[in-house]
């Protein structure tokens, strides 16, 4: 089962990709993650992904394109996967289309998880993030067990350098302008399903499996 997370920034998709990725035994592929990783390592691809990451911009399709598609050929995406911020424009989604056309492979549904945007600027503005694990954290929503310290695996909390104010802002543009036409991209091609995102974090988990399965 091939599944994409579509969401605004806030929006929970990483949050509930690594909850509904266990449910289902399904790989999970976090576009966002790779590349923190990338830029914290110092690889080429992190050197590539920064600036851009920064700004709040999109990083260049051909390179995002190309990691992803080396991600879907690793032997832990043979049973299915959870995309999480890819595809995030017209370009990824047909790219991802064309190569899983030559795999004789699809994808099966899109989760769009809906949330109002004044509530995505509250998460934003409070999330903590496991340098190791990368498992999300909320000060008010879901704080982790002990201060500064990811409850699964003990690694040091941060908060991301594209949370601020201004940059979010500028997600939040990006995100409008480039990845939201793909609501209309998935719903022609009726693979759509529309989740409320608010509400616990079992509880919305509970609603994408549903839809899922359906
Ligand atoms: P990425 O890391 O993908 O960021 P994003 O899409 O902006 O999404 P977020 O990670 O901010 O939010 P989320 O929806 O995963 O929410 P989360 O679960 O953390 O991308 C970062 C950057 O990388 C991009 O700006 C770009 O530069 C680059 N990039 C990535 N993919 C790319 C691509 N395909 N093409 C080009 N460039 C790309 O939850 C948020 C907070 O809310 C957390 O604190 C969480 O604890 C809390 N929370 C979650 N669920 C709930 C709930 N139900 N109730 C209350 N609080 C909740």
């Amino acid at each position: 089962m091939y599944i994409v997370f579509l969401g605004a920034p806030g929006a929970g998709k990483g949050t509930q990709a690594a909850v509904v990725a266990k449910k289902l035994h399904l790989a999970h592929i976090a576009t966002g993650d790779l590349f923190r990783r990338a830029v914290e390592v110092g690889t080429e691809l992190g050197k590539q992904a920064k600036s851009y990451m920064e700004k709040g911009a999109l990083v260049p399709n051909k390179i995002t394109i190309a990691m992803v598609l080396e991600q879907i050929s690793a032997p832990d995406s043979k049973e299915g996967v959870i995309f999480d911020g890819f595809p995030r424009n017209l370009e990824q989604a047909k790219a991802l289309d064309e190569a899983f056309k030559k795999q004789g492979k699809a994808i099966d549904k899109v989760v769009y998880i809906k949330v109002a945007e004044e509530e995505l600027l509250k998460r934003l503005s409070g999330r903590w993030i496991c340098r190791k694990c990368q498992t999300p954290y909320h000060d008010v929503y879901s704080p982790p067990k002990v201060k500064g310290r990811c409850d699964k695996c003990g690694g040091e909390l941060y908060q991301r350098p594209d949370d601020t104010v201004e940059t979010v802002r500028e997600r939040l543009k990006v995100y409008f302008s480039q990845t939201a036409p793909l609501i209309d991209y998935y719903t022609k091609s009726k693979k759509l399903v529309e989740v409320d995102g608010v509400g616990k974090v079992n509880e919305v988990a509970k609603r994408i499996v549903a839809a899922v399965r359906n």
